[in-house]
């Protein structure tokens, strides 16, 4: 068993690693952006981050700094959204029933205020690495879109749930924030959720 998972992760990793490297040009190419950084007072003080999404392309994601925790905001497109539903199965909490891991506003399909935007922090639950963004589907015939961490090979979906058979033992962990606007998101304070 124990084989089959180290067999299988194995697998993961080295397809994952062949397909990264051989299609440099395809995951250049997903619009990140850069990372935002909050002003220095903001950070000394652990205040809220408002992050602007308008710029931000469907199927993109921009790396945030929230206390000095990496948070990710992800723009899913309609396919990626669509492709939550096949991941059930795989799943060790599909529907975030630890529920220190999200705010109860989190707590639905999606992981999120919006099924739009995915909002999570970007450390992983097993020893705290940053998983990266791998979005499109494959290389395995199980994976449909997420994050993977290299370390230990953790993986999770594109809401964060956690595969079943990794080391991470919980889905990543979604911190508070709510809509100021439409197009502003504001992470680290949730009253008034929009
Ligand atoms: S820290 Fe992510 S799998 Fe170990």
């Amino acid at each position: 068993m124990t084989d089959d998972v180290d067999r299988n992760r194995r697998h993961f990793l080295t397809v994952a690693t062949a397909v990264t490297g051989g299609a440099g040009l395809v995951l250049a190419s997903i619009p990140f952006l850069s990372s935002l950084k909050p002003s220095a007072r903001a950070q000394a003080l652990g205040a809220p981050v408002e992050v602007p999404v308008s710029s931000l392309e469907p199927g993109a994601m921009v790396r945030v700094i929230w206390r000095g925790k990496l948070v990710y905001v992800v723009r899913r497109d309609k396919e990626m959204l669509a492709r939550l539903s096949q991941t059930t199965d795989l799943l060790r909490d599909p529907d975030s029933a630890v529920v220190e891991q999200q705010p109860e506003y989190a707590v639905n399909e999606y992981r999120s205020v919006r099924p739009e935007f995915l909002v999570i922090e970007g450390s992983c639950t097993h020893l705290g690495c940053a998983p990266l963004p791998q979005f499109q589907v494959g290389p395995t015939d199980d994976w449909f879109g997420g994050f993977f961490c290299p370390c230990h090979g953790s993986r999770f979906d594109l809401a964060g749930r956690v595969y079943k058979g990794v080391p991470a033992p919980t889905n990543l962990r979604v911190p508070p924030y709510r809509f100021v606007r439409d197009d502003v998101i504001m992470i680290g304070a949730d009253t008034g959720v929009a």
